[in-house]
């Protein structure tokens, strides 16, 4: 596995900004001549996509958590399949926006499916795809949710959940960092995005470049 490529995730709660810091690395890599491809979850690929749009549209209690988290699943094998894998197999750096953490916390510790499950189901479909090096950014929920009242379109069905449920999120993500020091780093999301994108880069040089 001598050439494999890098695999990063971003996560995070609603508006904590992922999609501008995922620009900032991209940047920084093309500068750097690091072949790499930008992706996200739910989607990335064709079929991912039409799963997407089941999951982040509509009425908050479409689905139930078993529903949800198995959608969530079969975007996340189809995007594997199709564009992680043989991406990182030819060598290439794949930046992903949310990836498994984000289940873990959404579907898990904020909507109560069990662990022992999720656990299965990431055995069955992620594997040993795990990332190298996971990004958490950090920052209140109120302040977020206040960014992602400005974005367009009609995918706020996670949005349309109380204010304590997305605090309940944050909390989560913070414990998901320590729970899992050596491959994610929580980052204070709630400064300017410039500051945010040196000290990502920072660590990305730090930790992937220099081997
Ligand atoms: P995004 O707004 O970051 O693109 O994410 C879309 C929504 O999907 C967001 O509200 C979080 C939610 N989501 C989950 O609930 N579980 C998951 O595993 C993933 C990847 C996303």
């Amino acid at each position: 596995m001598a050439n494999a490529g890098r695999f990063i995730t971003f996560e995070g709660g609603e508006g904590v900004g992922k999609s501008t810091q995922i620009k900032l690395l991209s940047q920084h890599l093309e500068r750097k001549g690091v072949t790499h491809l930008v992706t996200r979850e739910p989607g990335g690929s064709p079929g991912a996509e039409d799963i997407r749009a089941l999951l982040v549209t509509g009425d908050p209690g479409r689905w139930d958590v078993v529903s949800e988290t198995l959608l969530l699943f079969a975007a996340r094998q189809d995007l594997l399949s199709t564009v992680i894998r043989p991406a990182l197999a030819r060598g290439e750096w794949v930046l992903c926006d949310r990836f498994v953490d984000s289940t873990y916390v959404y579907q898990g510790a904020a909507r109560g499916m069990a662990r022992s499950d999720l656990d299965r189901l990431t055995a069955l479909v992620v594997g040993d795809t795990m990332p190298d090096l996971t990004f958490v950014l950090d920052m209140d929920p109120q302040a977020a949710l206040t960014r992602t009242h400005t974005r367009t379109g009609n995918e706020d069905r996670f949005e349309k959940f109380p204010l304590a449920w997305h605090q309940n999120l944050a909390t989560a993500f913070r414990d998901l960092a320590d729970q899992h020091r050596s491959r994610c780093v929580l980052i204070d999301a709630d400064q300017a995005p410039e500051p945010v994108g040196d000290q990502i880069w920072r660590c990305v040089r730090d930790r992937l470049l220099q081997k």
